[in-house]
């Protein structure tokens, strides 16, 4: 019998309520907002608020906010965002110790109640969290996926149509490697409708462009005081209907490498299918001798977040 997709939204804060409006507007399935007991009544309150949305805007989602796990049973999507954002003056790092706790819960719960789920998990810093998740659930590599890579590139698409003047939406753009400072914007397959970057924008302003892209997200903690929400949330939904609608993107995520560019048993920024069967396949792209050297020494820092992340 036909049935409507299950989202379970693991965090009801900032992110989480942006993704429950966006999964509800577009009609992904009915959501589950989820947050901790001492936060049930933010989550019950923001799903009733977007529930009330529905009349204005017309769209047909049931939205629950809880603080059950039984009530995300039978999921088809997770995202987890649980944990804490960045303040001002700290990095991604800085949250290990505390978010590397609550992952492991968040694990255990999603491996006894949403075990056929596709999971994009959110939390900093992000490939440790991924890696996390995916080691105590047990799920298999192609049902876990961090985001990261659509959000770095969406923020450098947005900085090389701005250098241009031109539409953001013949810009495509992508970013490789951890979601911190080492990060790799691929300026070699970085094009305006197929014309690549490079000629289009001198060296020095491309420079600058990959740098401001590397502090994109500390560049919003600084102005407001906690994590960018809108572009990281809509990052997410676009993996997740990639996954509801067998889309076959392909997009650049966290994802579990096995060998992969010559990573073994990490997550890492790589390009990937997603489709109906999740991360479908990670795809080989051949990359210059800078770029592969970039995305090892971004490997190098993911890997001793690892190294950091056993002894906690
Ligand atoms: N991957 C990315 O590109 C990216 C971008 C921006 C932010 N982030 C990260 O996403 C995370 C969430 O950011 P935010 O702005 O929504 O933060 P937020 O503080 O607004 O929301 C986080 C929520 O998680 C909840 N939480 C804590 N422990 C939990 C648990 N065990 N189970 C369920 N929920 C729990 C908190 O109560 C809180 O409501 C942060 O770690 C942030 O650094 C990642």
């Amino acid at each position: 019998m036909p049935r409507r997709n299950k989202i379970a939204l693991i965090g009801a804060g900032n992110i989480g309520g942006e993704l429950a409006a966006l999964a509800a507007r577009e009609e992904l399935g009915d959501v589950v907002l989820f947050d901790i007991p001492d936060k049930e009544g933010l989550a019950k309150g923001k799903a009733l608020d977007l529930e009330q949305n529905g009349s204005v805007l017309g769209y047909d989602a049931h939205i629950k906010g809880s603080s059950s796990w039984d009530d995300c049973a039978g999921a088809d999507v997770v995202i987890v965002t649980a944990g804490v954002p960045r303040k001002p003056g700290m990095s991604r790092d800085d949250l290990l110790s505390i978010n590397l706790k609550i992952i492991r819960n968040v694990a255990e719960n999603i491996k006894a109640k949403c075990p056929n789920a596709f999971v994009i998990v959110i939390s900093n810093p992000l490939d440790a969290m991924v890696f996390e998740l995916k080691k105590v659930s047990g799920l298999p590599a192609e049902r876990v996926v961090g985001m990261a890579g659509v959000l770095d590139s969406a923020r450098l698409q947005l900085f090389l149509a701005r250098e241009m003047a031109v539409s953001i939406k013949d810009v495509r753009a992508m970013v490789l490697g951890g979601h911190g400072d080492t990060m790799v914007p691929v300026l070699s397959y970085c094009t305006v409708n197929g014309v690549p970057v490079t000629q289009l924008i001198a060296k020095d302003k491309l420079d600058a462009i990959v740098t401001r892209t590397a502090g994109g997200g500390g560049e919003i903690v600084k102005l407001m005081g906690t994590s960018a929400y809108y572009a990281p949330a809509t990052s997410a939904i676009a993996m997740a209907r990639a996954y509801l609608y067998d889309e076959k993107r392909l997009l650049p995520a966290a994802a579990y490498c096995d060998g992969d560019y010559g990573y073994k048993d990490m997550y890492i920024g790589v390009p990937v299918i997603i489709g109906g069967a999740g991360v479908e396949k990670i795809v080989k792209i051949e990359l210059s001798a800078e770029e592969k050297a970039n995305l090892d020494k971004s490997a190098g820092a993911v890997r001793e977040l690892l190294e950091a992340s056993k002894k906690l």
